[in-house]
Order: C-alpha cells, then structure tokens, then sequence
C-alpha cells in the first residue's frame, strides 16, 4: 500500500517534484554563494541574481503555472520561504563582510598618537627683499613715496631720455641686454625717473626699487641684481639736500653715524655728478682686503638731475631742479651682514638664506 501509495503520488505529483528538486538546488547554491561572498557589491550582485525581478526565484515562481491549481499554494509557500531564507542569509552576511571591513580599515587606518607631529618646514623672506623693505621704510620716513617701472624697457627710457643718445661712450658703461633694437633689459633703476616725470608734475620725491640686468657676472657681479633709485623734483633744490638726505640714509640704515664722502663722478643724466662711499663697515677706515686699502667702499653713484633730462620730459629746467641717486641693494646688503660673495643670493642654499 506504501509502495503503491508513494508509486501513485509520484505519477501525480511528478511536475511538482521536479520543481521542488530545482528550487533546492537554487537554495543551495545561493546559499554556497552567500556565504563566500566577501563583499558588499558582490552580495549586492548576489542579490539581483537570486531575488530579483529576472532572478532565479522569480523564474521558479513563473514556471508554477504547469502545476495543478490543487498544488500551486503549497509550492508557492516553499519558493516564498526559500526567498525569505535568502534574504535573511544576505543580510547576515552583509553586517558580517561590513564588521570584517571596518575590521580592515581600523587595522590599516590605525594612527599612533604616541608619534611626534611632521613639522612644515618653515620659510623666510629673502635677504635682497629684506634689504628692499628695510630701504623704502627708511625713506618713506623721509617722505619718499614709491613707484615702480617695467623691466623690460624701450631704448628710449633706459638711455636716450636719460642723455645718451644711441651710439654715445657712455652706454659702454653699461653691458646691454637687447631684447630687439629699441627694446633692452634695463640696465638700470633709472628709466623709472623719466616714466614718472613725464606722468606727474613737480614736485616729486620718490624711490623706485627694482630688478636690473647687465652682461657681468663674477664675484661682485651678477647678470640680474638689484638697485634703489630715488629722486626729488622742485624748485632750488641743492646739493646740500642731497648730500644731508643721502647721510641720514646711511646712518639709519647701517645703524650708526658712519664717514661718508662724495667724490666727483660722470654720469650723463646727472650734473655735477657724485659717488659716494663710506667708511669701511669690516675695518671702520683703517684699511683691509675689503676696502683694499683705501679705508672707503663705494656705495652709490648720485647727482643733480641734468638740464637735459628736464627737456626730455617737458620740465622748464629754468624753473625745475632736482638730485637723484641710485644703489645696488645687493652691495647694501653684503656690507651690513658682511657677505663677500654676490653669487650667494641667488644660489638659494638654505643654510645661508635662513640666516637673515
Ligand atoms: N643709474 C646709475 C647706475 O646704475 C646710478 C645713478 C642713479 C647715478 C641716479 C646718478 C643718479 O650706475
């Protein structure tokens, strides 16, 4: 009766069998698969397989149209528990592979607070800019104001405003960087008197700080260095303005009353024209390797702006006078700090600029 019992039932119920052998199998495999998934996306991926609206459960539940309606409820419970059963193992395993990422992450994200902090580096100014500030703070105090020019300068502001007309001896004194014909490096600070006299009336009393250029380079000479140009315009100035203006400069800047003289000198946009040293900072006038001997280093080259140069840029030299002077910022700063090789301003060796 058993055999013919189970015999019967399975001639009857042999779709239904059939199917319940598939869903297993399904059920099975997905929960293999679960369970070796290490990943969030790879249960995500697990999940559209099995559960979704192509997965395999959807398909099982689609094929229970070939069963009689007497064996549909009982079949679709089974696919129904077999779906909660791999929701239920996906979630698992979704906080377990979350646990074991954390895990992970904090093992490899660890920081140890015991370990001293990275300390940044830290930057300074550098000596030549440090130079810059402490000039034009000295003459702003003088009532100097400031003004700039470009680098890149027309012949005609660089030397020809300035009385040297093209092919004059005195542009020998200067060695060029031509860009084009009429277009040079300039070769000093001074181009910036012209441009500021031609946009302003007088009087004026400015300094124009700033970058210049000659083909020269050796101990005391870099192709690129840097210079200081001041300049006053009015009525009856002298060279006594110059020469007290001039002293005060140098007495604040290298922080005491120091010797300072002025020798005849030429330059074309100036007359008469001066070079000023000062007593030796190393040796205080005695006479060293420094000042070779002379007790004297020359600092600045100045004088009374030339009649010429008024004509230039429209000033009535009849009405108008006016001295100006130029420096170089580099030779300013060896001499108070006691540098004695140029070439190490621009080298930027850390050591030597994180002394200033
Ligand atoms: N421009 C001159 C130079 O570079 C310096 C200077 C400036 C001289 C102003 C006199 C007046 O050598």
């Amino acid at each position: 009766m058993e055999a013919f019992g189970f015999h019967y039932s399975f001639w009857l119920t042999v779709g239904d069998n059939y199917m319940k052998l598939q869903l297993e199998e399904i059920l099975a495999e997905g929960r293999a698969l679960i369970a070796g998934a290490d990943s969030e996306s790879s249960l995500n991926d697990l999940r559209v397989q099995y559960l979704g609206k192509k997965g395999h459960l959807t398909a099982v539940m689609k094929t229970m149209a070939e069963l009689s309606p007497a064996e549909r409820p009982a079949f679709g419970k089974r696919v129904n528990e077999a779906k909660a059963a791999l929701e239920e193992l996906l979630d698992q395993r979704f906080r377990e592979v979350r646990a074991l990422e954390l895990e992970k992450r904090l093992a490899n994200e660890r920081l140890d607070v015991t370990l001293p902090g990275r300390r940044l580096p830290q930057g300074t100014l550098h000596p030549i800019t440090l130079v810059t500030e402490e000039v034009t703070r000295i003459f702003s105090t003088l009532g100097f104001g400031i003004v700039e020019g470009p680098e890149i300068e027309n012949d005609y502001y660089n030397f020809e405003a300035l009385n040297m007309p093209r092919n004059h001896p005195a542009r020998d004194m200067q060695d060029t960087f031509y860009v084009s014909d009429d277009v040079v490096l300039r070769t000093h600070t001074s181009p910036v008197q012209i441009r500021t006299m031609l946009q302003h009336r007088p009087p004026l009393k400015v300094i124009a700080p700033g970058t210049v250029y000659r083909r020269d380079s050796d101990l005391t000479h870099s192709p690129m260095f840097h210079q200081v140009e001041g300049f006053l315009v009015d009525r009856q100035v002298t060279f006594g303005d110059l020469k007290g203006t001039l002293k005060t400069f140098l007495n604040r800047f290298f922080g005491r009353e120091l010797g300072v003289r002025f020798r005849p000198s030429f330059f074309p946009f100036t007359e008469p024209s001066a070079e000023v040293d000062i007593a030796c900072v190393i040796c205080r006038g005695k006479g060293c390797r420094v000042c070779k001997d002379s007790g004297w280093l020359e600092i600045l080259g100045c004088g009374m702006i030339d009649p010429e140069v008024f004509k230039a840029v429209g000033y009535d030299p009849a009405v108008v006078t006016g001295y100006a002077f130029g420096m170089g910022l580099e030779r300013l700063c060896m001499l108070k700090n006691g540098i004695n090789d140029l070439r190490l301003f621009f080298e930027n060796d850390i050591r030597f600029l994180r002394q200033f």
